[in-house]
């Protein structure tokens, strides 16, 4: 099994890359929301946690509806999350300690405080009008068809002025742009620069299976549930915005295709070739772990062909945090790090979500609480993605935790005084002190392997294989996705254990005896 790649390495090829939800991350501010200056003075945590580069959920100034997704400028920083120079000073930082830095672009859609959007409103002759999609009134004066927003109730509004409605896929707050429009591209050609100049090392690309909608989707009668994202005329975006990056050396895209009904075969379609470098690989995320065997082999082979770089990822800020989808408490903990010590074996980018080195689960966020728009557009049916963006707890003492010295925009899950990052700093059996022990050996061990994965027979659900190193040596890897303990023959004798998820793993001879629900790294020389 192997992942084809061009033979230069990229940065990317097997980097580390920590997601930052920055407004729970780190608050230097004390206004209850971590910022840019929060997350830049702990650089030395994430350079210490040992991972390679940081992508940075949205800063630009925004309304706030979904949390930065929506944008009133893309060239500009939140006066609530710092400035230009801030961000500068970060960008600068993390560099000198070797962590690259990518950044959130929004093409998909704009806030409705956009100076774009507000134009396209007051002027309906403007050539900003011409950037959004509105369209005339069904002749009952309703909106043009019944389509529902991703985050429920209608996907169009009414423009009061001009009688007209403009579509959001997402928030009424979010208008969504139309990428049939050429002015459009010109745009966002310029934002892709103006980041670019300042020296980020790629973006991750929201709704990257969105920007373009199908001609259809003003139709009468469209069904409500009608997908009408997909279209193949994106690709031509990203192979444009390919070349651009590629202008300023080694710059990383990165798509985000959250498809309904995910399939390997439509999400890496964007991927390789001239397309985006990756796509993140959500069929693993809600795969359980017994299918992995299958799973992971097609993974491989369909985002590594054309030379596409695998992304693997568990967690986000969109998704229940992977220890609580595992079946939370001490057995989702277990899974949970059997599954990252599985992914962080393979060739290919990882994911890390921020809170996952912790340990941190799902948190349960009161009604009141509650900010996602999903939660509110739903009338509360859907419960949202609040449970998963609470804030990092870092010292023991409530009610801050180290995080803030004001009230937190959201409260803290359960247990951050046990789960803070002083209270497990020190501890050898810390999952913080696991995943910094994972990410030095991957450093040292699997940096240097080989792209090429061999699959080792096995009993599924459990999957092992190895990647061979420059010293002539192995890396196996052998997860038991099993509730039963198993044994694993591996081709030779003689394996060191370098990690395992779980205690009880043994070897005799030849064959490595796994504990149920447990990964272990070994390497053989001989
Ligand atoms: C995907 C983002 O990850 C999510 O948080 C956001 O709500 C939607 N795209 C809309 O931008």
């Amino acid at each position: 099994m192997r992942a084809d790649r061009p033979e230069s390495k990229e940065w990317w090829h097997d980097a580390v890359i920590y997601q930052v939800y920055l407004r729970s991350f780190a608050d230097a501010s004390d206004d209850g929301v971590g910022d840019l200056t929060g997350l830049r003075n702990r650089l030395p945590y994430l350079a210490d946690l040992g991972v390679d580069a940081l992508w940075l959920n949205p800063f630009y100034p925004s309304p706030g509806t979904d949390h930065g997704y929506d944008v009133a400028d893309y060239c500009d920083v939140d006066r609530n999350l710092g400035s230009l120079t801030e961000f500068d000073r970060l960008l600068d930082e993390a560099h000198q300690r070797s962590l690259r830095l990518i950044v959130d672009l929004v093409p998909n859609h704009t806030s409705s405080s956009h100076p774009w959007f507000r134009t396209a409103l007051e002027s309906p002759d403007s050539p900003e009008r011409a950037y959004y999609l509105f369209r005339p009134a069904s002749p009952d004066g309703g909106p043009p068809n019944a389509l529902r927003s991703v985050f429920g109730g209608p996907a169009w509004t009414l423009d009061p002025k001009s009688g007209e409605y403009y579509l959001h896929l997402f928030d009424v707050d979010q208008p969504d742009l139309d990428w049939r429009n050429p002015a459009v591209h010109a745009r966002f050609e310029e934002i892709l620069r103006f980041w670019l100049d300042r020296g980020v090392d790629g973006f991750r690309i929201d709704v990257a299976h969105g920007l373009y909608k199908s001609t259809q989707v003003a139709d009468p009668g469209l069904s409500p549930d009608f997908r009408c994202w997909e279209q193949p005329e994106v690709l031509e975006v990203y192979r444009s915005w390919r070349k651009l990056a590629a202008e300023y050396g080694q710059r990383l895209l990165v798509g985000e295709l959250f498809l309904g009904n995910y399939t390997l075969d439509r999400a890496s379609r964007y991927v390789g070739g001239d397309g985006l470098h990756e796509a993140f690989n959500f069929l693993l995320t809600f795969a359980p772990l017994e299918s992995w065997y299958r799973l992971i082999p097609e993974s491989l082979s369909a985002f590594s062909a054309e030379g596409g770089t695998p992304a693997w990822v568990l967690s986000n800020h969109d998704v229940v945090r992977h220890p609580s989808r595992f079946g939370g408490g001490a057995l989702g903990l277990r899974r949970a790090r059997a599954a990252s010590m599985t992914l962080l074996a393979l060739p290919g980018s990882n994911y890390l979500y921020q809170g996952e080195e912790l340990g941190l689960m799902q948190s349960t966020v009161s009604a009141r609480a509650r900010q996602d728009p999903i939660f509110k557009r739903t009338g509360g049916r859907a419960v949202g993605r609040d449970g998963c963006r609470t804030p990092i707890p870092w010292i023991p003492e409530p009610p801050g935790y180290g995080f803030t010295t004001a009230a937190p925009w959201l409260p803290f899950g359960a247990g951050a005084a046990r789960l803070c990052v002083a209270a497990q700093d020190k501890d050898p059996s810390s999952t913080l002190s696991f995943y910094r022990g994972m990410l030095r050996l991957r450093r040292e061990w699997l940096s240097a392997a080989s792209d090429r994965i061999s699959v080792i027979e096995s009993q599924p659900p459990s999957f092992a294989f190895c990647r061979h190193r420059p010293d002539s040596g192995r890396i196996y890897c052998i997860l038991n996705a099993d509730t039963q303990p198993i044994a694993t023959r591996i081709d030779r004798a003689g394996a060191r254990l370098l990690l395992a998820s779980a205690d009880g793993v043994s070897i005799e001879a030849n064959v490595v005896i796994m504990p149920p629900l447990t990964t272990a790294w070994l390497y053989t020389r001989s």
